[in-house]
């Protein structure tokens, strides 16, 4: 049976397909605006909480671990994509494990952290509201959540602002890439009530602005665990 092209299944496939030419991408600093503002930003915002120990959800080839833990951050890193995890763990830094969001949702990972984070990682729809659902377990005594996404008012183009999946584009990468993974695009209103449904109340929202163009690279949610 094929694969629906807008679906969470999808998101994977496309990620198994693009690991090699990711890393590649990542680590010879290719994607301008995480350069200019989205890396500090999101290596800030994890360093805001002072955390001992850290989880980074769908942390690619890893460089975030190794990024927090030239600040002494513990950091364990999960993926689906069994490539991007053998780059993550050849690099080291931290302890890099395979691990889907479905897989985490059904409470197969027993890790707590003071703070979880998932940069630009939550890409889809029934397996991030499942992740989502299972981060209170996994936090730490005032934990934190702390997602950096697309920001929903620049991300959203044409197309109306509303929920929906939207098809995914390598604009801007190398010709290595193909067969880019689809997205399920969230309104701002609709991040925070994922978080508040789940247990999850806001903390903070920064708005990390691109100083070329004047407009938000991303935003980050900082979240806290209710109980
Ligand atoms: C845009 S990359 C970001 C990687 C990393 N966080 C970074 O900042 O470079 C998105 C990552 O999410 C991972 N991912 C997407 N869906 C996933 C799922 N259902 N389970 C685990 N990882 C997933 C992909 O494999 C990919 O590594």
């Amino acid at each position: 049976m094929s694969i629906d092209p807008l679906s969470d299944e999808k998101i994977i496939e496309s990620w198994r397909t693009n690991a090699a030419p990711w890393t590649d991408a990542v680590r010879e600093s290719r994607i301008e605006s995480r350069k200019l503002v989205t890396n500090k930003a999101i290596v800030d915002a994890v360093l805001s909480r002072s955390p001992v120990t850290m989880l980074d959800i769908g942390c690619g080839e890893g460089w975030l671990v190794r990024a927090l833990a030239e600040h002494g951050v513990e950091g364990i890193g999960v993926d689906v994509v069994p490539e991007l995890i053998e780059d993550a763990q050849r690099a080291g830094g931290g302890d890099f494990r395979i691990a889907s969001y479905e897989s985490i949702a059904a409470g197969e990972l027993h890790v707590t952290v003071e703070v979880a984070v998932a940069n630009f990682s939550l890409i889809g729809k029934e397996s991030v509201s499942a992740l989502v659902c299972r981060m209170p377990e996994m936090l730490a005594t005032r934990g934190a959540f702390i997602v950096q996404t697309l920001h929903p008012i620049a991300a959203c183009g044409d197309l109306p602002y509303e929920d929906g999946w939207r098809t995914g584009s390598w604009a801007g990468f190398s010709e290595a890439f193909s067969d880019p993974a689809p997205w399920y695009f969230r309104t701002m209103e609709s991040w925070l009530q994922l978080f508040r449904d789940n247990g999850l109340s806001i903390s903070e929202i920064r708005e990390p602005i691109n100083p070329v163009t004047g407009k938000p690279s991303s935003v980050i949610f900082i979240t806290e665990s209710d109980c």
